[in-house]
């Protein structure tokens, strides 16, 4: 009976100590967060949904664990190999425990103490990779040794490694996780992974924080190393640090369903439904964190740059914050990419400027919306917008951003077409948005 009652208990750890139970209810199902009287007294609530007062509901943990689990097919295959529901979070998040973004951790055990376990890596050697991403479309990435290894958000094919000084790459456990996501493409989505590694190159250049990227090819297989914010490797004593964070659906208390704003589609039916998490909603919650006008400043410039270089899909979940006890702000950005290139994916935006969500009706009038709508001064965005604008045209118009992506490992000759198309793309872009600049101000919204 004792063992069974335990089976539906698990640890919630931060630090290496445990902070608080998560319980699932053997009877009714519901979740239930517990947090520890220490960290009630001493702590933080590791979401706003989830306050330390132990009042929140079981959606509201329900929502934050969904969150933190991975999505589409690697989320199906997950439930699957678990042998349970694609709703049952709590056996997921169980199973994907030490390695969920942020620094919270889920354990059985009585106290989480894998910071003093010893640290262990299992090598991933690229023979291995490469005849897995060969036929990954028939076997997934998930699982490897008969344990999940992919325990990030995301519908793209990606996995979660610990990579070294030496640049050696495999699984850690132990004192060790994740240090780095590879993401890869689909046969559907042929240059993908080299277009997110020019939009993040690019952000990069012009100087917006952004996570840092690599491209590699594993065999033919291209691939983007993305080194994790939330993870710190110390190689001296052989431990990886993690710093805890959210994204803007667990900020806003919001499921994952609504990470687009039109959270039930864009059919003619329901697109007027917009309780997703939205551009309003994201800049109100900046009021609450540590410095509330450099954070609104950062989500403009995000949000411009991703109408520059048209990343329709820049949804709740692709937005994400530092959250403990000293700092609630935004990460770097990641998950950057031109949609404009795909005709394949759809051409909406995930969020709307003002009221508009077709990219290419975005003009002074929507900008001036934006601005109304979020309660950014019009001045200061016309500001930015014109600021931002130069430093794109200038890496792009002078050819700057590409010279330097040429001398990047693992790029070759034909990988510039795509570049080149990517800047011209993004060059027209900038240059129409910047020529809305100067009529902001004036428009009556
Ligand atoms: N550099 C990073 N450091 C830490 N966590 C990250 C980083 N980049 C991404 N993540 C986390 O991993 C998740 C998946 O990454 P990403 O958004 O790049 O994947 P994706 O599959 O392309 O997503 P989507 O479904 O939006 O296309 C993100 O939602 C975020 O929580
Ligand atoms: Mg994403």
């Amino acid at each position: 009976m004792a063992v069974t009652k335990l089976a539906y208990q698990v640890n919630v750890n931060y630090g290496g100590k445990k902070i608080a139970s998560l319980q699932l209810n053997d009877k009714t199902h519901l979740l239930k967060l517990e947090y520890v009287p220490d960290w009630q007294q001493t702590g933080f609530a590791i979401s706003p949904s989830l306050s330390l007062d132990n009042q929140h509901s079981a959606s509201a943990v329900y929502n934050y664990l969904d969150n933190a689990l991975p999505e589409g097919e690697a989320r199906t295959l997950l439930a699957e190999n678990l042998g349970v529901s694609e709703k049952n979070v709590y056996s997921q998040v169980n199973a994907l425990g030490n390695d969920l973004s942020g620094a919270v951790t889920f354990s059985s055990s009585v106290s989480d103490d894998s910071l003093n376990q010893k640290a262990t890596l299992r090598i991933l050697t690229e023979e291995e990779l490469v005849a897995r991403l060969d036929n990954k479309e028939e076997f997934g990435l998930l699982t490897w040794d008969d344990k999940p290894r992919l325990s990030v958000a995301g519908v793209q094919d990606k996995l979660n490694v610990f990579i070294n000084d030496e640049e050696q790459i495999g699984f850690g456990d132990g004192s060790l996780c994740s240090t780095h996501i590879l993401k890869f493409e689909k046969k559907n989505c042929p240059n993908l992974v080299l277009n997110e590694f020019f939009c993040m190159k690019l952000s990069a250049a012009v100087g917006l924080p952004t996570a840092d990227i690599q491209f590699r090819r594993f065999g033919q297989h291209p691939s983007l190393i993305v080194k994790r914010f939330d993870r710190r490797y110390i190689a001296e004593s052989s431990k990886v640090m993690r710093r805890h964070v959210i994204d803007g659906c667990q900020a806003l208390g919001l499921s994952r369903y609504h990470k687009y704003e039109r959270n039930l589609g864009d059919g003619r039916d329901v697109k007027h439904i917009r309780d997703g998490v939205s551009l309003e909603k994201l800049f109100e919650f900046c009021k609450t964190m540590s410095l509330p006008v450099e954070s609104m400043q950062w989500l403009i410039n995000w949000q411009l740059f991703n109408l520059m270089i048209s990343n329709y899909d820049s949804h709740g979940k692709n937005v994400s914050l530092f959250f403990d006890k000293k700092h609630k702000r935004f990460t770097q950005a990641y998950d950057l990419v031109n949609i404009a290139m795909f005709p394949q994916f759809k051409h909406v935006l995930a969020m709307a400027m003002g009221d508009e969500f077709e990219p290419d009706h975005i003009n002074a009038y929507q900008l001036a919306d934006f601005a109304e709508t979020c309660h950014i001064n019009k001045k200061l965005l016309s500001r930015l917008l014109i600021s931002l604008a130069d430093k794109v045209i200038y890496q792009l118009s002078s050819g700057v951003l590409i010279e330097h992506l040429k001398t990047e490992p693992f790029i070759q000759q034909d990988d510039i077409s795509i570049f080149e198309a990517l800047s011209e793309n993004v060059l027209v872009k900038t240059c129409y948005l910047k020529s809305q600049a100067a009529e902001i101000e004036t428009m009556s919204v």
